[in-house]
């Protein structure tokens, strides 16, 4: 079984390059099955969900050449089946972004209910009810979900929560669909800007990315396009955290601070110094006595659900009690207990957490439950004393590129084994 083998690390120093967001580049994927035409995406990030999801298309019938430096070609020239298999949709949630295209493609679509993090319920409701609205005849049969419509119709979406998969699947089944479609309370994250900056050159014509209303006229075909994935936003998050928790200092390339800013916001409260230039962004926590904060996390631009757990993990080695407010997922305290068992002290409530600063975290062995909770106790285990040993790192591969590699190469004691 593959573990990280982390030792007490020294204050992190020099420069690390964030790679291509995960989570613009899934939805991309699967925007480009919208067209016959070849697409072309650069900084592809290297990462187990990327391969599932290549995986999935080629089964749907999609050619993807993958060239080295990060470009990926894909064509679809033909839909050779509209079933996506239940083992790979298993695998990753946001295999449930392949419905919109496929049905605004060949008219009918049938998918497993997604799995992904085991973090909360996470239904697909609004997905459907977006799709439905644009005249699809849905059915569940057998786990599966099975949508169909001979040509999809512009509508009224009001979504009740602002889902980003679901503002994106109802995107890209609008972009075909015939006439006006409006997303209300629409998710704004700037992954949603990026696939539909993508989508605006493929021939879309949508309006309003990265507000709460979203407005796409269809249109009667998509062709081909050329695009570069932005910079992964949670990647950054969780470099700008590693050089704070190691009371470092790390310049952090290719990142844009725009969509950083609640974190830069949170660590400057802390105490953390935090520089943003032309070259990227400069964490340093050298000086001074860094202190507690209390965050809650939100859709964008609030504090990013996906880099709670680390900033929890922060949180636990700077002076006086935080308060920490999960308000987007329901079960996403995973790894309280894990970091409880290095030393920490975390009590939690419901979606309330309070962490008890000033610990002295201890090494010890952990498992990540999920992703981003995978993440959080490698930066525990960088700065706890003696040796941190994280199992299930499948979770964390799903989406860090080179993650061993980019820490070790500003200091990090961390090496990857097969046990
Ligand atoms: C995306 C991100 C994930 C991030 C999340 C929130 C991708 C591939 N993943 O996930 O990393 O943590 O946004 O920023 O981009 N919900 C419903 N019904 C639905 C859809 C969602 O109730 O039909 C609920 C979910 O259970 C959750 C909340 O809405 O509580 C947010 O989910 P959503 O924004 O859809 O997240 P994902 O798109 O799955």
């Amino acid at each position: 079984m593959a573990k990280y083998i982390i030792g007490r690390s020294p204050a992190l120093a020099g420069e690390v390059a964030i790679s291509g967001s995960k989570n613009a580049v899934l939805p991309i994927m699967a925007a480009a099955l919208l067209t016959d035409a070849r697409c072309e995406i650069a900084d592809v990030p290297t990462l187990r969900d990327v391969d599932v999801m290549c995986g999935l298309m080629r089964g749907i019938g999609a050619r993807i050449d993958a060239r080295c430096g990060g470009v990926m070609e894909i064509r679809t020239a033909g839909i050779a089946s509209e079933e996506v298999p239940n083992e790979l949709v298993k695998k990753m949630r946001a295999s449930v972004l392949v419905m919109g295209p496929l049905l605004a493609r060949t008219g009918r679509a049938r998918i497993p209910l997604p799995g992904g993090c085991a973090i909360g319920t996470r239904p697909i409701d609004l997905h459907l009810k977006g799709l439905k609205a644009l005249g699809a005849r849905i059915v569940s049969e057998n786990g599966c979900v099975i949508a169909a419509a001979e040509r999809l119709r512009g509508a009224n979406v009001y979504l009740d929560s602002p889902s980003v998969g679901a503002t994106e699947n109802i995107t890209m089944a609008a972009a075909l669909a015939e006439g006006t479609t409006v997303i209300e309370n629409a998710a704004e994250e700037p992954e949603i800007v990026d696939m539909v900056n993508f989508l605006n050159k493929m021939g879309a014509h949508i309006r309003g990315a990265g507000t709460d209303t979203i407005r796409i006229e269809g249109v009667d075909r998509l062709g081909g396009a050329k695009h570069t994935v932005i910079p992964d936003r949670i990647e950054t998050g969780t470099f700008m955290i590693a050089a704070a928790i190691t009371r470092g200092r790390v310049q952090i390339r290719n990142a844009l601070p725009d969509h950083v800013k609640s974190l830069t916001a949170k660590l400057r409260e802390c105490g953390v110094d935090v520089c943003v230039s032309d070259d990227g962004i400069v964490v340093d926590a050298r000086h001074g006595v860094l202190t507690a904060t209390d965050i809650k996390t939100l859709p964008y631009p609030g504090f990013p659900t996906d880099i709670q757990s680390q900033f929890m993990a922060f949180l636990t080695t700077v002076r006086g009690s935080s308060v920490v407010i999960e308000n987007v997922f329901e079960n996403r305290y995973m790894h309280v207990n894990e970091l409880n068992r290095m030393g920490a002290n975390i009590k939690t409530e419901g979606r309330v957490a309070v962490v008890e600063g000033d610990r002295l975290l201890r090494g010890a062995e952990v498992f990540a439950t999920d992703l981003r909770a995978g993440a959080a106790l490698v930066l525990a285990g960088l700065s706890a004393s003696g040796t941190t040993r994280v199992s299930e790192i499948y979770h964390i591969e799903r989406g860090y590129s080179a993650f061993v590699e980019k820490l070790r190469g500003i200091g990090a004691d961390i090496v990857r084994t097969e046990e």
